[in-house]
């Protein structure tokens, strides 16, 4: 018989976790961790999610702010999971904010989280570059609906790009924290950016 290798494990461990608690995706995992360190997620906050498909975050970020809070999604992709009433989903690309679907985001954010990742090439450059021209995006739209002390979650693959985000995020932010929860892949280049307290 084929031996599982440890990915596969590790993969099939947070999988079936995450069907059995009923999350479309394992990535709520990440979410969690980030949750369980730097509380940035608060009862009635209002929280837009981008990179939000399938729709785990989304799921999980709705139970923490309750149905006193409010919860905005952004994808590229129509999101298929039923979510409680205090859930929106815009389907759109964050590069395209013009018009109607900026108006559709809206202002007034307590927290701003994008776990967007690219279509990845192998190429791990180029994926990089890709992510963090994702999350300049993020940080871009971050700017200018959070409220004045808001918190900045944001996924990014480390290269050569990293530390100049790092350094965007200490420029608009009071702190910046950098966090790779146990729940990613060890040899993934993905790590969460957390800017607290919008300045
Ligand atoms: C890793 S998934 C997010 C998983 C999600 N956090 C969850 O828990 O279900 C990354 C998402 O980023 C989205 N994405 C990538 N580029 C985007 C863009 N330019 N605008 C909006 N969403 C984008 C993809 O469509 C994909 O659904």
């Amino acid at each position: 018989m084929k031996q599982k290798n440890k990915t596969n494990t590790w993969e099939d461990h947070y999988s079936r976790k995450a069907k059995k608690e009923k999350f479309p995706a394992r990535s709520v995992y990440k979410l969690k961790e980030i949750q369980q360190k730097f509380a940035i997620l608060k009862k009635n906050d209002k929280v837009l999610d981008i990179g939000c498909a399938p729709g785990s975050w989304l799921l999980y970020t709705a139970q923490v702010v309750g149905a006193g809070g409010e919860v905005r999604g952004v994808d590229l992709k129509p999101v298929d999971v039923k979510t409680p009433a205090w859930v929106t989903v815009i389907t759109g690309d964050i590069f395209e904010m013009d018009g109607g679907f900026k108006e559709g985001i809206g202002k007034g954010y307590h927290v701003v989280m994008s776990d967007m990742a690219p279509a990845t090439t192998g190429r791990k450059d180029m994926d990089a570059y890709r992510s963090y021209n994702l999350s300049e995006a993020a940080l871009t739209v971050a700017r200018e609906v959070l409220e004045e002390g808001g918190n900045f979650i944001c996924k990014i693959f480390q290269g050569s790009e990293f530390k100049n985000f790092t350094e965007l995020i200490k420029n608009n932010f009071r702190q910046c924290r950098i966090f790779k929860p146990e729940s990613c892949r060890k040899e993934s280049k993905e790590i969460y950016i957390i800017g607290i307290g919008k300045k």
